[in-house]
């Protein structure tokens, strides 16, 4: 028989009776090991030897876990320091204690979501209030993160967030160990020839003329190789080029415009009342130096300013309440796309459009929620409007089981809501494959002529905002959105996760 020579060494330097690890056949062979490894699997191929295969996991902490093994968690450090600086109703501001403790940006961070998290204590405008009976002593997190370093009890959870915290790392190593077949010991005694197999080919072999007579060694593409982790789009961002595929398939136009801009272009166009609650209920981000824009259409400004005053058409109402053009003209983050819809349907933004007409955006809006499994401080919003001339919610309907349909979501729900801007207007609902939970997925409707009016658009026009986190959800069964994106995101979740649809 004729094999490659690192085969041959290695049929000679194992046995029958014992199975041996493939490092320790590789210190006696000098054979390196990864070499070993294709040698033994193309042996155990041709059926000369056993390979018995194991897995062994092992937890490790990483760099940032070994940091808050020594000086504590940023979250139980947090806490500590605000009671001792808090007077007696247990609330000191987050400015004096993140100082004390010397934190800066990125663990301020996640000392907070994780303070929020494991429910420490609140934290509101800029204070922190700490939970004299929060559980902060025996932490299962800190007490994990010990026991990982030194032996004990780990519980299960804690190390579960620990990994999702980057803090410990699993590693599964495969250990193989050999032994001979009967087949073997057979072609061990009859004698077995080195065959000359080339495993690369060089210059020499070419210019030589060489390559004509040596043998190839076959190349084996099951053995196992080192994981190499390259760089790769974020699974969400695949999803928002998916979504945006899909609307171009079925006709639409893509949107741009300012993340920041005037409250004139989110909420005044939409005739929402400049003292509606949710203009300070969407807890809009100002920004550190407020500004005004400085162009903005005055005829435009002019129709918007009556359209509030005095409504739309002979029985028209307005608003009761003073609207204020400086008001207008502030500058904010959007708290919804819908201000770009503005922007392109009052033909400010692009040219003047003419029905039948489809535009959309995959782009990030801005709210000051509270964080929770469903909600971050941004989101992409799935804008999108149809002018036509006879539109009614049938279309609307017709459209989003059209679209959803195209990601595998056939189970729509529709409900009847309420926007300033749209009459009739409905929210969308769709159920996690998971959980079995309705979730929200979407709010619609046709816009209102005190909208399409000031805006010169004369005929209807049907419009939504859909959050791309919850299809995400909905594809992937994700059911936090803190799983997803933000600093709490697993890397191997962004290096293994699969967008299919
Ligand atoms: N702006 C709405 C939101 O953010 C979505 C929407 C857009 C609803 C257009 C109706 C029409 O929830």
């Amino acid at each position: 028989m004729k094999l490659p020579e690192s085969q041959k060494t290695i049929l000679e330097t194992i046995s029958r009776d014992e199975a041996i690890p493939i490092g320790e056949i590789a210190n006696r062979t000098g054979i390196a090991e990864e070499t070993a490894t294709g040698a033994a699997i193309d042996l155990e191929n041709e059926g000369l030897v056993e390979i018995e295969t194991e897995t062994e996991s092992t937890i490790h902490l990483t760099d940032e876990g070994a940091k808050y093994r020594e000086a504590g968690l940023p979250e139980v450090r947090l806490y500590r320091k605000a009671s001792e600086l808090a007077s007696g109703d247990l609330t000191v501001s987050l400015d004096r204690v993140t100082s004390e403790l010397d934190m800066e940006g990125e663990q301020v961070d996640i000392a907070l979501s994780n303070f929020s998290r494991k429910d420490f204590g609140t934290i509101e405008a800029g204070d922190i209030t700490v939970d004299p009976d929060a559980a902060v002593e025996d932490d299962s997190e800190a007490s994990s993160l010990e026991a990982i370093a030194i032996g004990g009890e780990i519980d299960r959870e804690a190390l579960r967030a620990l990994e999702r915290r980057g803090l410990v790392r699993k590693e599964e190593q495969i250990n193989r160990r050999v032994r001979l077949t009967e087949e073997g010991i057979t072609a061990l005694m009859e004698g077995i020839e080195i065959a000359e197999g080339v495993g690369q080919l060089t210059p020499e072999h070419l210019t030589s003329g060489k390559w004509r007579d040596v043998e190839f060694a076959d190349y084996n593409v099951e053995a196992d190789v080192a994981d190499i982790i390259g760089g790769r789009t974020h699974p969400l961002r695949e999803m928002a080029e998916r979504v945006k595929e899909t609307l171009v398939g079925m006709g639409f136009k893509e949107m741009e415009g300012p993340h920041i801009d005037a409250d004139f272009w989110i909420h005044d166009c939409l005739f929402m009342p400049q003292d509606h609650p949710a203009r300070t209920h969407w807890d809009r981000f100002a920004l550190k130096s407020p500004n005004k824009i400085a162009d903005l259409p005055d005829d435009l400004v002019e129709s918007v300013r009556r359209a509030h005053h005095e409504g739309i058409g002979p029985d028209g109402e307005g608003y009761h309440s003073p609207w204020d053009e400086d008001f207008a003209r502030q500058l904010a983050l959007r708290g919804h796309t819908t201000s770009l819809s503005m922007r392109y349907l009052s033909g400010t933004q692009a040219d003047e459009i003419e029905p039948p007409a489809r535009y959309f955006s995959v782009e990030k809006a801005y709210r000051n929620d509270t964080i929770d499994a469903t909600h971050l401080l941004e989101f992409f919003q799935i804008e999108g409007w149809v002018m036509a001339d006879e539109l009614s919610v049938r279309d609307l309907m017709g459209t989003f089981t059209e679209f959803y349909e195209q990601f595998g979501i056939t189970d729509l729900e529709f409900k009847p809501h309420y926007n300033p801007y749209t009459e009739p207007s409905f929210e969308l609902f769709g159920r996690h494959p998971t959980t079995g939970e309705l979730i929200e997925i979407g709010n619609s409707g046709m816009f209102r002529p005190e909208v399409l009016d000031p805006l010169g658009v004369d005929c209807d026009v049907m419009a939504w905002g859909l959050a791309l986190e919850r299809l995400f959800m909905l594809v992937t069964g994700a059911e936090d959105i803190r799983d997803v994106h933000g600093t709490l995101v697993d890397l191997d979740f962004l290096r293994t996760q699969e967008v299919n649809y």
